[in-house]
């Protein structure tokens, strides 16, 4: 895939899963990748700081912290080619419980990192975004489209965070820039241990995206994802029901 050739790649939510999956493909392709997360090793520390990475430790609910991450990379003093706004947290969270008082913490940083973050950070970092042909790619989650009855706030946010990423995708069109939606479908991941089965693994799901990028789609769901789509136009009850129950 010679478009990722010399191309500079951000991932968010790159310390495993997904995220880390994608810093592997891109490399692969020979892409510069700034890799973020809380948990990333120092430069120094990376077995692959030879390989073109460059980590950020950054915890992205913190406004604070994504302003200096956002200074890091206007530093760095190249053009961002492709954004992929991937690190997100899921929660069960029951609000009929004891103590609601007690889940608002919990419901706050959900919110935070799903929603405020990658919105803030495409507007922090749009200024050093590559135009014309920089991509912003923006995962969300087929709860997008159906709620998922034991994770409220996780479908909220996402659902949130799709209505931003067709609003932005129409926004900066003209200014040269493309936006993606990725709805991954059950990956093997640590936000899945103990559910579910036939799950697709993080590097086939990283393959999916990178192709998807590459066939220039507005929206990437690979496996039942695309399923999930279709069942949403056409039996959106039945895909409620089947999301609802997850
Ligand atoms: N796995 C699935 O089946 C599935 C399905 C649909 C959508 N998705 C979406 O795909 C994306 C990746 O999910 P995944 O399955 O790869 O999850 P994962 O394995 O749990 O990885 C989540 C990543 O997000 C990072 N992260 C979490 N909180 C953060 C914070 N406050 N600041 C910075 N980074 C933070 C984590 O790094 P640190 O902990 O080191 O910070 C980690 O790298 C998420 O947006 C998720 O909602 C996943």
């Amino acid at each position: 895939m010679p478009e990722f050739k010399g191309k500079t790649v951000l991932v968010t939510g790159a310390s495993r899963g997904i995220g880390r999956a994608l810093v592997e493909a891109f490399i692969a392709e020979g892409a510069r990748v700034v890799a973020v997360a809380r948990s990333v090793p120092a430069d120094g520390d990376r077995e692959e700081s030879n390989r073109n990475v460059t980590c950020i430790a950054c915890d992205i609910a913190s406004g604070v912290q994504r302003a200096a991450l956002a200074d890091s990379i206007r530093a760095l003093g190249r053009p961002i080619d492709i954004l992929v706004n991937n690190a997100g947290i899921q929660r069960s969270l029951d609000l009929t419980g004891d103590d609601p008082g007690a889940l608002c913490d919990a419901m706050e940083t959900e919110i935070a990192v799903n929603l405020v973050a990658p919105i803030c950070l495409t507007a922090q970092l749009m200024p050093v975004m590559a135009r014309p042909g920089g991509t912003i790619v923006n995962v969300t989650s087929l709860v997008a489209l159906q709620a998922k009855t034991s994770a409220p706030v996780y479908s909220a946010s996402k659902a949130g965070f799709q209505r931003f990423t067709e609003a932005l995708r129409r926004q900066v069109q003209p200014h040269g820039l493309r936006v993606v939606e990725v709805m991954p479908p059950l990956v093997d991941t640590a936000m899945t241990t103990g559910r579910g089965s036939r799950k697709l693994s993080p590097e086939d799901m990283a393959a999916a995206m990178l192709q998807g990028l590459v066939d220039r789609r507005e929206r990437i769901a690979p496996g039942i994802g695309r399923m999930g789509l279709a069942l949403n136009r056409i039996a959106p009850a039945l895909l409620a029901r089947i999301i609802g129950r997850q």
